[in-house]
C-alpha cells in the first residue's frame, strides 16, 4: 500500500495541532508581504516573465485529446501553445507559430486534424512537429526543412495530466513535483477519468484569490454553512516543500463522516487513510490547488488575465467508472462545489480594490497562512530576489521549517 510512511506523521501533526496554545518554538512572526506585489506593473511583468512562463502548468488532460491528431490550444501564458496528440499517441506541445511568418497552424481552440497546416501560405507539419512540405520550394533556395519544424514546448504527463513549460531548460515535471508523485499513487493517476471542467472570471489579480484557497483561517466566516460543518481546521496541518509546494490536511469533524455529494461513486480502495477520510488539500506550485478524495478530484487552477483580472478553472476527474457519461451523481456534486466556490470568491473583488488604494500597505499573515508566504518566498526565488525592487521583496524566513518528505 502507497503512502504509509506519511500517514502517522500527517495524524500526529493534527494532534499536536489541536493542542498547541501558542506557535511551534522557533516560528518566526510572518513579515508583511508588501501590497505592491499585487499591482506594481513591473513586479507583474517580472513574475510574467520568470514565473508563468518559465512554470510547469497543468494543461489538459488525456481525455482532452482522444485520437491522433486531436489538438487544443492553451493561451494561458499569453503565448499560444499548440498541445496535440501524435500518430504515436505520444502529446507534443508546440508554439501554433508557423516558421515562415508566425502564421497560426491551428485556429480553432480544440479539435482534429491528420496534419498542421499553416492557415497562411500553406506550410504543413506532421503532428509530430516537423515540417513535411511548404509551397514553391524553388523560390527559398539553400533550404533545409529540417530545420524549421514547430519550435517545441516541454510536455510531460503525471498520469492523464499533461503539464506544459515554456523554459526549455526546466527541471523534468515528475523530479520538480518532489514527494507529491509518490503521495498521489494512492489516487492512481493513470485511472483518472476526465469528468467536467468550468472557468470564472473574477476581478481581482491572480494571487487575491489563489491566496484564499492557501488557507482554512477563513473557514469560521465564509464556510460556516458549508465546510466549517465537515472540517475541523483547528487541526490543520501543514507540509512546506522545496519549490514552492506545499500540503495542507484538514480533520473531518468526525471521523467516520462522509459528503453526501459522493454517496454511490466509485471510491478507490488503494487511497490513504487521509485521503479517504481527511481533506488533503495540495498546491503545485504556482497554480493548481486540489482537495484529492476518493471518489474525485478537482484541479483548481488560478490564471492571470491581466493585472487585476483572473480565471479560476476548476476541472474534475474521477477514477474510472467505466465508459459513458459520468453517473448522474455528479451533478449534485458539481453544484455542491460551485457554492462553496462562489463563497470563496465573494470578496476578491473588495479586496482588488483594496489593494489598489493608499489605504492597504500589505498582507500580515499568521501562523496559520504560512503557505501564502512560502508561495511569495518561491515566487522571489523564481524571479530571482536581486530582480525585484528592494520594497516588494518577501524576507525569506521559512527555510527551517521545509522539508523534503512529510516523514523527515
Ligand atoms: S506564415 Fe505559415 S505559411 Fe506563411
Ligand atoms: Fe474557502
Amino acid at each position: 500500500m502507497v503512502n504509509r510512511a506519511s500517514v502517522e506523521p500527517i495524524k500526529a501533526g493534527m494532534r499536536y495541532e489541536f493542542e498547541r496554545t501558542e506557535p511551534p518554538p522557533g516560528f518566526p512572526k510572518l513579515p508583511r508581504i508588501p501590497g505592491g506585489r499585487y499591482t506594481d506593473p513591473g513586479f507583474l511583468a517580472l513574475e510574467h516573465r520568470y514565473l508563468w512562463q518559465r512554470s510547469w502548468l497543468y494543461a489538459c488532460h488525456l481525455d482532452e485529446l482522444p485520437q491522433p491528431g486531436s489538438f487544443l490550444l492553451f493561451k494561458r501564458t499569453g503565448s499560444p501553445i499548440l498541445i496535440v496528440r501524435g500518430k504515436d499517441d505520444v502529446v507534443r506541445a508546440f508554439y501554433n507559430t508557423c516558421r515562415h511568418r508566425g502564421g497560426p497552424v491551428v485556429k480553432e481552440p480544440a479539435g482534429r486534424a491528420e496534419g498542421l497546416v499553416c492557415q497562411y501560405h500553406g506550410w504543413t507539419y506532421g503532428l509530430d512537429g516537423r515540417l513535411l512540405n511548404l509551397r514553391d520550394k524553388r523560390d527559398f533556395p539553400d533550404f533545409d526543412p529540417r530545420c524549421y519544424g514547430l519550435n517545441a514546448v516541454r510536455c510531460e504527463r503525471l498520469g492523464n495530466w499533461v503539464f506544459v513549460n515554456e523554459d526549455p531548460d526546466a527541471t523534468p515535471l515528475l523530479a520538480s513535483l518532489g514527494e507529491i508523485p509518490a503521495l498521489w499513487a494512492d489516487i492512481q493517476p493513470e485511472q483518472q477519468r476526465f469528468v467536467h471542467k468550468k472557468s470564472y472570471r473574477v476581478k481581482c489579480n491572480v494571487k487575491v484569490l489563489l491566496d484564499a484557497f492557501l488557507e482554512v483561517y477563513h473557514l469560521k466566516s465564509i464556510h460556516q454553512n458549508t465546510v466549517d460543518r465537515f472540517l475541523d481546521y483547528r487541526g490543520t496541518t501543514i507540509t512546506l516543500w522545496p519549490h514552492g509546494h506545499s500540503l495542507m490536511v484538514t480533520p473531518n469533524r468526525r471521523p467516520d463522516w462522509v459528503d453526501p455529494g459522493t454517496k454511490g461513486l466509485l471510491r478507490l480502495a488503494s487511497a490513504s487513510e487521509i485521503t479517504a477520510n481527511h481533506n488533503p488539500s495540495y498546491h503545485v506550485f504556482p497554480n493548481l490547488v486540489t482537495p484529492i478524495a476518493d471518489s474525485g478530484i478537482p484541479f483548481i487552477l488560478f490564471w492571470p488575465a491581466g493585472a487585476r483580472e483572473m480565471e479560476i478553472e476548476v476541472v474534475w476527474f474521477a477514477p474510472d467508472w467505466g465508459g459513458g457519461e459520468p453517473p448522474p451523481q455528479w451533478q449534485t456534486r458539481l453544484a455542491n462545489f460551485e457554492r462553496i466556490l462562489y463563497e470563496d470568491t465573494q470578496f476578491a473583488e473588495y479586496i482588488q480594490e483594496s489593494v489598489e488604494s493608499p489605504g492597504f500597505n500589505g498582507v500580515n499573515l499568521n501562523y496559520q497562512e504560512r503557505r501564502i508566504y512560502h508561495w511569495h518566498e518561491e515566487l522571489d526565488r523564481r524571479i530571482g530576489a536581486e530582480r525585484v525592487a528592494e520594497h516588494l521583496r518577501v524576507q525569506p524566513v521559512l527555510a527551517p521549517f521545509v522539508v523534503e518528505t512529510i516523514a523527515s
